[in-house]
């Protein structure tokens, strides 16, 4: 049984100073939102991963603020135990720095989001500075930034020592800067280890190998909802596509040949065998 009080930046930090691994899932609405609190997260992530994984896009660069306020705003709703973290979409803080902070304090007031994340390395520095002025938590996003899609050419994954070096460098200057914490996405296992043990704040991965501080993944590849294939260092614990789909077939099946009416009376029966009274909507 997780526990009930609230998940605040200090229990984040203090998790990696007692070496406790720190778990992180999406989540983009009501439903969604409510399995990975009632699971025990430390982090929801409202991740701009919406725009593919709920949204139907290609990229996550379509998405935008008002998205993203209203898919906050839901998973919000549910008033979770666990940390609440906003992405900033793609163009809501490329324009300025007053901008940005608006932005941030909308996911804050509006939203009741906890933090924002932020993807980039020391080309934002300044952004994140002001961010952080204005009393906003910010995780950084350093590795495959996806947001950097058209830039790149691609979702590409940094490989070489090179690169990885400058994400170092990139990640020293965030944790001066102050940011709480580090999502690694796609980063070389070895230098997820180095980046681990060379900074004080938590780094959490994904597809970046077993020695982060914490583990990240997305909703819809966990449960089986990803549309396409999932990404290979994504495990799919269930498989959700295929338990809808028979659900919907049994219902289009029995509407069909009229024995609907036989359907709900054995879900009532099933509902009262666990004691639990039909149609008692929490
Ligand atoms: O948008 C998202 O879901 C993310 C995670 C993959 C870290 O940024």
């Amino acid at each position: 049984m997780p526990p009930s009080k609230k998940v605040t930046v200090r229990d984040i930090l203090a998790k990696k100073q007692n070496r406790i691994p720190i778990t992180m899932l999406t989540a983009y609405d009501y439903p969604s939102a409510r399995i990975v609190d009632s699971a025990g997260v430390d982090i929801i992530l409202v991740g701009d991963s919406l725009g593919m994984v709920v949204l139907g896009y290609t990229t996550t660069l379509p998405v935008t603020m008002d998205d993203m306020i209203h898919h906050v705003k839901a998973v919000t709703r549910i008033k979770p135990r666990a940390f609440v973290v906003a992405d900033m979409p793609y163009g809501s803080f490329h324009i300025s720095p007053e901008e940005t902070v608006r932005n941030g304090i909308r996911f804050i007031q509006e939203c009741g989001a906890d933090a924002v994340k932020i993807e980039g390395g020391r080309e934002r520095l300044h952004i994140i500075e002001r961010l952080l002025e204005a009393e906003i938590p910010v995780m950084g996003h350093l590795g495959l930034t996806p947001q950097s899609y058209l830039k790149i050419g691609g979702f590409v994954r940094p490989k070489s020592d090179e690169e990885c070096e400058k994400i170092l460098a990139d990640a020293r200057a965030l944790e001066q800067a102050g940011v709480f914490s580090l999502v690694l996405e796609c980063i070389p296992s070895d230098w997820a280890k180095i980046l681990q043990e060379e900074l004080s704040i938590p780094t959490i991965g994904i597809g970046a190998g077993p020695h982060c501080d914490g583990q990240v993944l997305v909703f819809h590849d966990l449960v089986g909802l990803t549309p396409g294939t999932p990404p290979p260092f994504a495990p799919r614990l269930v498989n959700g596509y295929d338990l809808f789909l028979k659900a919907c077939q049994d219902f289009v099946q029995a509407v069909s040949s009229n024995t609907f009416d036989q359907l709900i009376a054995s879900e009532q029966q099933n509902q009262e065998k666990k004691g639990e009274p039909y149609g008692n909507y929490p």
